[in-house]
């Protein structure tokens, strides 16, 4: 079984940030979300990985090179515009040949590993109605934000809509799809939707209607498309709950850690206090500061008497007599720092490379 990427698109959503950098590169608990993806597709025992890039080509392909990091073989493909998640499958044609394969949206996040979800696709694929396409789905309260499916008495699907106006179902189309090559057929025989994008859904959707079986699963842990600021940050959480204790870099005797809390290598706490659970990446500063729970804080910041609770820092972003600063998502580079007045609690979305005096 190969893998499909999707690390191309737009991420308007989470603009400032995304206009200077790939949304899927944004980090969480000090790592970006696609080596989650990527790591759960090689702990499924699939290492032969296609990834789409579009305009961010060159920051994807940097951070994640050959794939020899993740003991995985990338290839790249490039995709000129997002012209929809169909679209993604019909130019990865070459690299997938006749394989079944897992189709994987770049900016999704899951609690659950993917090994179940294949090794239950490839024993239905072994049994009498063998499936073509398998998907997985979760029960959401806004199921107009999402694609949706419906299914028959025996649990499979019947049809499928993109972001509905009136939702049929609350049962969501999580990032994550198994298909056979008759895939290929389906997308290359729909049309774009009105929003101009050859949707999956529809491919998905012609497959059914061609009399194929398409099966599918119940997610049962989280799942979270991080493309907006909160469900970054949700992830951000929920992703910092499961870290244990590591101090690799310096804590100094009048400061307490308390909690789960990583500091990296080179990392500085200085008369100050971390309330885990909280991640200090490698090189950063942390100086006369209080760190509060579910904050992560990137390589080589510098946060000076501060308070941040519930934030992600990007790496090299600095914080500096900032009161209270919570529920933020500061970019690379960016400068925070206090020039007069004390303000009240701030909570901020920073572009990479900006600098906010706060008067
Ligand atoms: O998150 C689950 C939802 O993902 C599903 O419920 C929907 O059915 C599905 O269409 C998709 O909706 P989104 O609006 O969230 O898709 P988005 O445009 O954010 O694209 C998902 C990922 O695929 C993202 O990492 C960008 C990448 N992408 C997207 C498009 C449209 C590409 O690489 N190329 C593209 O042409």
């Amino acid at each position: 079984m190969k893998a499909l990427i999707l690390a191309g698109g737009a991420g308007t959503r989470l603009r400032p940030i995304t206009h200077t950098r790939a949304k899927q590169l944004v980090p969480v608990a000090n790592k970006p979300i696609l080596f989650y993806g990527i790591e759960a597709m090689v702990a499924a025992g699939i290492t032969e990985i296609g990834v789409i890039v579009g305009d961010t080509r060159d920051e994807v392909m940097g951070a994640l090179g050959d794939g020899s990091q993740f003991r995985a073989a990338i290839s790249y493909i490039p995709q000129d515009e997002p012209l929809g998640l169909a679209h993604c499958v019909l130019i990865a044609r070459e690299f997938l040949g006749d394989d079944d394969f897992v189709m994987y949206l770049g900016d999704n996040l899951l609690e659950q590993d993917l090994a179940a979800f294949t090794a239950a696709f490839e024993q239905a694929r072994a049994g009498s109605t063998p499936p073509d396409a398998q998907i997985l789905l979760k029960q959401v309260p806004d199921p107009h934000r999402f694609g949706i499916a419906v299914l028959d008495d025996a649990g499979d699907v019947v049809t499928l809509v993109e972001k509905p106006a009136d939702p049929p179902s609350d049962l969501a189309l999580v990032g994550v799809y198994l298909f056979d090559a008759s895939i290929h057929e389906a997308v290359a025989s729909i049309a774009p939707s009105p929003r101009g994008e050859l949707e999956i859904t529809d491919a998905i959707q012609w497959l059914v209607d061609q009399g194929r079986r398409v099966r599918c699963e119940l997610l049962t842990g989280w799942w979270i498309d991080t493309g907006k600021l909160t469900p970054l940050l949700e992830a951000n959480r929920l992703l910092l709950e499961r870290i244990d204790t590591h101090i690799a870099g310096s804590v100094d005797a009048a400061s307490v850690i308390d909690g789960r809390v990583q500091v990296a290598e080179g990392a500085q706490i200085i008369n100050s206090t971390i309330r885990g659970p909280v991640s200090i990446g490698p090189g950063a500063v942390i100086e006369d500061s209080f760190i509060g729970p579910f904050s992560a804080v990137g390589a080589r910041c510098r946060v000076s008497q501060s308070e941040i609770e519930h934030s992600v820092l990007m790496d090299d972003s600095s914080v500096i007599e900032i009161p209270r600063l919570e529920d933020s998502l500061i970019g690379s580079f960016a400068e925070v720092s206090r020039t007069r007045r004390k303000p009240r609690s701030l909570r901020l979305m920073v572009g990479d490379h900006c600098q906010i005096d706060i008067e």
